[in-house]
């Protein structure tokens, strides 16, 4: 039995039994608590709280899991992995305890036909009710029943959340396969014994304190590993060994060098490799990109783990080579998972990305190692520096290095490196202080707790002084309507004013602690106690909050129109634009830019009122609310709200509707560095602005290209040659453009796009169409210039016995001198020809000497020498043909009147 008819058997099986077949959830989970989706049961975590009311009692799924509490086992036995598929059914407050068994018995004896001897059972050990059904009504033989503690079989997804007592179901391999123990049973590390579903009874919810509270509905909460149960369908010794692995293992020996018969103990690197290959491609479509913390640090590692151990088998041919592998998963498990076929090039291009990268510094990092090694033979420790140096250089996650120390006997000095990484991010912290100021402050701030801020309501207020700063014109108020520079949004400007003394704020900043300070251009004899009247730049405000509310909207179609692997890295918002930086692998298409400007502009279009809602931090994250990694929260957080299209915590300040940002313009994307772009845009008048200047120069760039054109074309008909008859080319485009200038609103904003997109389209078009025009302008000319040459027959000279016409062109390109003198020679036959032209204010020539001339000892080259002493240019040729060219047209009759005399001597 193949492992996809596995999977059918087992969700159909389970669907006969009541259950509706759902599907798994990403990697990626819903759930803030966990990085990675661990577990089948993890999407049902509220369901099982009683927090959301299902529309079914009873469901099944084949789920994506990946978990790396066992990376250091893979490959090492024959059952453990990264990424693996987990085959569930869950019950939500409907059966329990005894049809759970009876269904597991049923599908594993009847359904897989597995021989009910070598079935044994595990129950937790206080759990007598499930020890009885078993031994009653299941009638296993008690001896073929182990109670186990804790570790075993009491089950949880976390430190917190529905938990329960379980049931495990063991295969038994055989005696030959196990450790030999006397007391090797169920539960034992050995290979013997393999658990193959596990049964979890969920009826607790565990609390923050680690209290154990019933839960008022029970539930079932089952797993059983696809990768093992395969293994034992098809009587292998291992899950690498399965149809699941062993296309990819086949797929790997080639990329290897050199050529393998690969040793038993290298199957371990290859099994790592398949492994971690399989779990890399499934995070990608996942949408988890490379990175330095969380999820993407984990994708990182196990990519760098992979090239690892590629190297420790000798290399690999032709890096990069975990993309390879990537199609072959794909191919392989696109019809259970067809995100794998939608995110292939995305997979693919970073999986090239990030390997391209490693094998650089790998090489690198291993020779000092080596060296490291050598010279640390005696205490067998890797100093916290070199430990530091392999992670923030050469890019060795620390897991990575400890391994590799492991292997050769050796420790790492930890405590070193956390040292060494400590004083790395205080270095960083200090740098980002904002400077001078933020120092000098401390004194002053330090009896200050924080200020209150009243900027989101109003902008004009009453304030106290609390702190005068003399020296560094800085200003602390007990209350203010300025926003201090944080969350990327720039600090407010305005005015301070006491009676008749008005000082002007050029900038507002804010203490971690939350104190608000202005900085002013003078005191003027504001201190301690006075009373002001604080009054913020509000037009500044107010191009600031747009450009505010615009990043929000921007952030949300980025994920919608990108993906949602896009992070906020950083950006700053101010009166004049807005800037925001952003995870992502590659340059971003000009069709999905102006996807992501369309959607802003639509979300404009619609109007919508801005909410901000006080939230208790994990409610907000809940409701699904866009939190910053590395941002430092409270308890209570202030969301804002767009609708359902946008929810961010904030504390910036925003406008009330996205109607008022009018327009929503991008104006530049580039790269930051690696994975990280930026984007900068404009919102409201700013926009508006720039939609006019870019209109504006597109129209400029069109009439130009037009007027050329009708040159052109106007030159050729001159020549007698056809007119391509377009007059008003342009005319509705031009009339589109000028419409852009009056555009007011959000809809006009996205036919701005259209009208853009229509235009350079257009531009192309133009463009191709004059290269043609030209071409044939040319051919023209070509065809006249040797229509002509007949003209100039009675313009001949008899020198010396030989036929010679030298001749002055007006506009005649090189190519037409040639024509006419390739007529020419072919009439005359014997001849020395010597033309010139005055083209665009140069002089170009051209001399050519018959063959018959040439053997008399007449030569181009010569005569060419002899003119360019004239006009001082440059020349050059053999003794039949000489051309050159010079910048003084007016020499032109004198050169030839020198070639003249030349050949008279
Ligand atoms: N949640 C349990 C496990 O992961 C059963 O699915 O083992």
């Amino acid at each position: 039995m193949q492992s996809s008819e596995i999977r059918e058997n087992f969700l159909k099986y389970f669907e006969g039994k009541g259950h509706k077949i759902l599907p798994g959830s990403s990697l990626v989970p819903k759930d803030p608590t966990v990085l990675l989706t661990l577990a089948g049961m993890l999407q049902f975590k509220p369901i099982f709280l009683g927090q959301e009311k299902p529309s079914y009692k009873r469901a099944t799924t084949v789920q994506k899991c990946l978990r790396t509490n066992d990376i250091e086992q893979v490959g090492k036995t024959a059952r453990h992995h990264t990424f693996f598929e987990m085959l569930g059914n869950f019950s939500f407050g409907d059966y329990f305890k005894t049809e759970a068994i009876e269904f597991a018995w049923e599908f594993l004896t009847v359904n897989l036909k597995l021989p009910k001897e070598r079935l044994l059972i595990a129950v937790f050990e206080k759990d007598d009710e499930a020890y009885d059904i078993w031994k009653k009504k299941m009638d296993i033989p008690p001896d073929r029943i182990f109670r186990l503690g804790e570790d075993n079989n009491f089950w949880a997804a976390g430190p917190t959340g529905p938990c329960g007592p379980c049931s495990e179901i063991y295969y038994d391999l055989g005696p030959g396969k196990g450790c030999g123990q006397p007391d090797c049973q169920p539960g034992c590390d050995c290979d013997r014994f393999l658990e193959i579903w596990n049964l979890v009874f969920i009826q607790y919810n565990r609390d923050g304190s680690g209290q154990l509270i019933p839960l008022k509905q029970r539930g079932i909460d089952t797993g059983m590993g696809l990768e093992r149960i395969t293994a034992v369908i098809q009587k292998v010794d291992s899950n690498f060994d399965t149809d699941l692995f062993k296309q990819l293992i086949d797929d790997i020996k080639p990329l290897i060098n050199p050529h393998p018969l690969i040793p038993v103990s290298e199957q371990v690197s290859l099994r790592i490799i398949a492994d971690h290959a399989r779990a890399a491609t499934h995070l990608i479509s996942d949408g988890v990109i490379p990175d330095n913390s969380g999820r993407g640090y984990i994708l990182r590692r196990l990519i760098r783990r992979a090239i690892r151990h590629a190297k420790l088998l000798g290399g690999v041919i032709h890096p990069p080579f975990l993309s390879t592998l990537a199609r072959s998963v794909i191919d392989q498990m696109k019809k259970v998972y067809p995100v794998l076929s939608e995110k292939r090039n995305l997979i693919i291009e970073i999986l090239d990305r990030e390997e391209n990268n490693f094998w650089e510094t790998l090489d690198q990092g291993m020779k000092i190692f080596q060296e490291v090694i050598a010279q640390h033979m005696q205490d067998k420790i890797i100093p916290g520096s070199i430990v530091f140096k392999l992670h923030d250089t050469f890019g060795f996650p620390i897991e990575l290095s400890r391994e590799i120390a492991s292997e050769a006997g050796f420790k790492l000095d930890e405590a070193g490196f956390q040292k060494a990484m400590k004083a790395q991010r205080d270095r960083g912290r200090q740098a980002g202080i904002a400077g001078e100021k933020q120092k000098l402050l401390s004194l002053a701030l330090e009896h200050i707790n924080s200020t209150k801020f009243v900027g989101y309501e109003k902008t004009t207020d009453e304030g106290k002084v609390l702190v005068a700063v003399p020296g560094q014109n800085l200003i602390i108020l007990d209350k203010t309507p300025f926003y201090g520079e944080s969350g990327g949004q720039a600090g407010d400007t305005g005015l301070l004013s006491l009676g008749e003394t008005e000082v002007r704020v050029v900038d507002t900043l804010i203490t971690p602690k939350g104190v608000i300070v202005h900085e002013v251009d003078k005191l003027a004899g504001l201190k301690e106690g006075k009373k002001v009247k604080a009054i913020v730049d509000a037009a500044k405000r107010q191009a600031t909050a747009k450009h505010h509310t615009a990043t929000h909207l921007l952030h949300k179609a980025l994920r919608e129109v990108l993906g949602g692997h896009i992070k906020q890295a950083g950006s700053y918002v101010g009166p004049d634009k807005l800037r925001f930086d952003f995870s992502h692998f590659a340059a971003i298409s000009r069709d999905d830019l102006i996807k992501v400007e369309t959607l802003v502009n639509q979300k404009i279009h619609e109007k919508i009122k801005i909410e901000t809602l006080q939230k208790d931090y994990q409610d907000a994250l809940k409701l699904g609310a866009t939190a910053l990694f590395n941002e430092k929260y409270g308890d209570q957080v202030r969301v804002v709200r767009i609708d359902n299209f946008s929810l961010e915590l904030c504390g910036g300040t925003h406008v009330q509707s996205t109607g008022e940002l009018l327009f929503f313009k991008i104006i530049n994307e580039s790269a930051l560095g690696a994975g990280v772009r930026r984007i900068e845009a404009l919102a409201g008048q700013a926009a508006k602005v720039q939609v006019i200047y870019q209109a504006k120069s597109l129209r400029d760039e069109i009439e130009k290209l037009i007027n050329h054109y009708r040159l052109v074309e106007l030159e050729k008909e001159n020549l007698g040659g056809e007119k391509f008859t377009e007059t008003n080319i342009f005319q509705i485009e031009l009339t589109e453009l000028d419409r852009l200038s009056s555009a007011v609103d959000g809809q006009d904003a996205i036919n701005v796009n259209k009208i853009f997109d229509h235009l350079t389209g257009r531009l192309e078009w133009l463009r191709e169409r004059l290269t043609k025009s030209e071409k044939e302008l040319r051919d023209l000319k070509l065809k006249s210039a040797s229509q002509q040459a007949g003209d100039f027959l009675g313009e001949v000279l008899e020198i010396k016995g030989v036929k010679v016409l030298t001749k002055e062109f007006k506009t005649y390109s090189m190519d037409m001198l040639r024509s006419v003198s390739d007529t020419l020679q072919r009439q005359l036959k014997s001849c020395v020809l010597v033309f010139a032209s005055n083209l665009h204010d140069r002089l170009i020539f051209l001399i050519t000497v018959s063959p018959d001339l040439m053997a008399k000892g007449y030569s181009a080259q010569t005569l060419a020498a002899t003119f360019s002493s004239v006009t001082g240019g440059k020349g050059g040729g053999k003794a039949n043909s000489a051309s050159g060219g010079g910048n003084d047209p007016s020499k032109i009759p004198e050169a030839l009147d020198k070639v003249r005399k030349q050949l008279a001597i």
